[in-house]
C-alpha cells in the first residue's frame, strides 16, 4: 500500500501537472494498466461503436497508451495506417513491442495539446486520455486543426463524477489536502468542442458503477491504471500512512455493496465532424 496516493482529483486535468509529469506517471503504469482498465476498455468500445460507416485513409489516435483503442481501430479498419501518439515514453515502448506484428501502426511520442504533423487526418480518435490535458480548449482547437475538412473526431472522456466516492471520503479524512481542480464536466467538454468549430453529431453520457472485491483492491487497481501517481505524486499533499489506512477502512464501510465496494465512472462519448 505504501506507494498508493489516492489523490486523483488533485492530479487530474490540473495545471499542476505538466506533460512530463503525466508522461512519467503513465510510463510507470505501462505494464500494469491493461489488467485494471475495464472502464477504459468499455469507453474505447463505445468510441468505436459510435463511428459511422466510413473507411478513412489514415487515422490519428491521441493518448494511445497501451493500445486498447488502437487494437479496436485496427479490427475495424484493417490495414489503415494509424499514427498512435502518447506523451509517455514507456507506454509507447510497451505498445510498440506488444503490437510489433501490426506494422500499420506508427507509434509517436508527442503531446496531443500541441501535435502537428503537417497532415490533416480524415479520422481522429481518442479515449480516456484528453481529460488529462491542462488546457482542454486549446487541445480541442489543435485537434480541429489536425482534422481534414469533412473529417470525423471520435472522443471518449472520463468526467468529473469519476471516482466521486473517493473524492468525498478524501474531503472528510484530509480536508486541507482536498484537490482544488477536478476532471471536466460534460457541459464544459461539450462547450470546448463546439467553440473549437466541431459540429456535434452524436453524444452519449453515462454513469456506471464498477464493483471491486474490496477497498484495497480498488485503490491498487486505480494506482496501476496510472490514475494515482507513484513518484510524481510526492509533494502534492500525499496522504499520510494513517490517513491512508483510514481511507481504506472508511471506503470499505461506506461504499460496501453486494460483492465488494463500488466506484463510479462518469463518461461521455462524442462523435464530431469538421464541416
Ligand atoms: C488512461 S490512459 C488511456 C489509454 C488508452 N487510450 C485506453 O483507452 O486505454 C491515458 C493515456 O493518455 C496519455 N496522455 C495524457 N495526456 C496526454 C497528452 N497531453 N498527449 C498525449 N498523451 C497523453 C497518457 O500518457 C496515457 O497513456
Amino acid at each position: 500500500m505504501d506507494c498508493i496516493v489516492p489523490s486523483i482529483g488533485a492530479t487530474s486535468a490540473s495545471n499542476f501537472w505538466t506533460p512530463p509529469m503525466i508522461g512519467s506517471r503513465f510510463s510507470a503504469a505501462a505494464k500494469t494498466y491493461d489488467r485494471h482498465a475495464r472502464p477504459q476498455l468499455a469507453l474505447a468500445q463505445s468510441v468505436v461503436s459510435m463511428l459511422p460507416e466510413i473507411y478513412p485513409e489514415q487515422i490519428l489516435e491521441l493518448g494511445a497508451g497501451t493500445g486498447q483503442l488502437t487494437r479496436l481501430l485496427v479490427d475495424r479498419f484493417p490495414d489503415v495506417p494509424i499514427d498512435a501518439l502518447d506523451l509517455a515514453e514507456k507506454m509507447i515502448e510497451h505498445s510498440r513491442a506488444k503490437f510489433h506484428h501490426l506494422p500499420q501502426i506508427n507509434w509517436i511520442i508527442d503531446d496531443a495539446q500541441t501535435y502537428w504533423s503537417g497532415d490533416r487526418y480524415p479520422l481522429i480518435a481518442s479515449s480516456s486520455a484528453l481529460h488529462w490535458v491542462s488546457d482542454l480548449r486549446a487541445t480541442c482547437e489543435n485537434i480541429f486543426q489536425n482534422l481534414a475538412p469533412g473529417g470525423t473526431f471520435a472522443l471518449g472522456m472520463m468526467l468529473q463524477g469519476t471516482l466521486k466516492e473517493l473524492h468525498e471520503l478524501r474531503k472528510t479524512i484530509a480536508p486541507e489536502k482536498t484537490p482544488s481542480l477536478t476532471l471536466p464536466t460534460y457541459e464544459e467538454t461539450q462547450v470546448c468542442l463546439q467553440d473549437s468549430g466541431f459540429h456535434l453529431d452524436r453524444k452519449k453520457h453515462s454513469e456506471e458503477e464498477i464493483i471491486y472485491p474490496d477497498a484495497q483492491t480498488f485503490l491498487r487497481a486505480i494506482h496501476e491504471q496510472g490514475v494515482t501517481g507513484g513518484k510524481v505524486s510526492t509533494g502534492n499533499a500525499p496522504l499520510t500512512r494513517t490517513e491512508l489506512s483510514q481511507l481504506v477502512a472508511d471506503y470499505q464501510d461506506t461504499y460496501a455493496t453486494d460483492g465488494g465496494v463500488r466506484a463510479t465512472y462518469e463518461t461521455a462519448t462524442f462523435l464530431l465532424m469538421k464541416t
